[in-house]
């Protein structure tokens, strides 16, 4: 990391807005008295906001002060986190990522853009509208390769519209588009799904564009021959699948027959999966008189 310092030239003094102030004082009433010193961070970020997306000395003064902490130790988280810029910035301060996934999609062709367009990193145009830097993975990889401007990100640039952008931006046209430049919705695949491309049932077995089946009506004939079976034989174990119905009902609260909360919800099932599972549980179970 290179070495950071204060700008040569620095404005006389700094007071925050009323707003500003105002919403500095919330801040430190977070924090417990005598902790209040930990309100730095947003207190130096909101000063830096205020005043063109910079820092000058005598705002890190300010905050300290208001603070009640030393200079020098507001000078060192200042001059610590490179999201604190110590020099101007223009109006319209570009931070371009130029880590691996940007790189390998194309982030090269970006910095020639604002090589030619702006000028050196760190310098701001006559015109005070641009400045840039490259910076390290901004975390939106997926939709490589990527800038921030100010507060925003613009994502899946090309050479082409990444010139538009700043052309508009230059212009002050309102239609600028933050996120996706060439409209993909956040970060989904460029040419359409190619997985999981259909709803499988809750069940597993329902298929694609099926709809679970509907919870079956309870019983109450196979339920008392059920009864009168168990009743016949004191202390056998109950059938393995009345055990197992049980044991749903006590986890779902819902009949054997349900399918919702199995949490099979996007698996595609084996073909003939369940029917083979149903089989089973039905050769497990004892024969029973009461069944024709
Ligand atoms: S590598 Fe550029 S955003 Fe992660």
């Amino acid at each position: 990391m290179s070495v950071r310092r204060l700008a040569e030239v620095q404005p006389a003094s700094f007071e925050f807005t009323p707003d500003n102030r105002a919403w500095a004082d919330k801040q430190i009433q977070k924090y417990p008295l005598g902790r209040q010193a930990s309100a730095i961070i947003p207190l130096l970020w909101q000063a830096q906001k205020q005043n063109g997306y910079w820092l000058p000395k005598p705002a890190i003064e300010k905050v300290a002060e208001q603070l009640g902490m030393p200079f020098i130790r507001a000078l060192e988280i200042a001059t610590f986190y490179t999201m604190f810029n110590l020099e101007p910035v223009g109006k319209f301060y570009i931070q371009m990522c130029g880590t691996t996934p940007c790189m390998l999609q194309g982030s090269d062709s970006i910095k020639t853009v604002l090589e030619r367009r702006v000028g050196p990193p760190h310098k701001v145009t006559a015109d005070g509208l641009f400045s840039w830097i490259e910076v390290e993975c901004l975390g939106a990889c997926c939709n490589a390769p990527m800038v921030q401007i100010n507060d925003d990100y613009y994502e899946d640039l090309t050479s082409e519209n990444f010139e538009k952008l700043l052309n508009d931006l230059a212009a002050g046209r309102r239609e600028v588009k933050t996120g996706s430049q060439i409209g993909r919705v956040t970060s989904e695949p460029v040419g359409g799904l190619t997985t999981l491309t259909e709803l499988w049932g809750k069940d597993g077995r329902s298929g694609p564009g099926r709809l679970p089946k509907a919870e079956a009506e309870p019983d109450h004939a196979a339920a008392a021959d059920e009864k009168a079976y168990q009743d016949a034989q004191p202390g056998a174990e109950a059938p393995l699948h009345t055990q197992m119905s049980q044991s749903q009902k006590q986890r779902t609260g819902r009949p054997e027959s349900s399918v919702a909360g199995t949490g099979t919800r996007t698996e595609r099932p084996v073909e003939g999966e369940g029917k083979k599972a149903d089989d089973a549980a039905q050769a497990s179970t004892p024969p029973s008189k009461h069944t024709p």
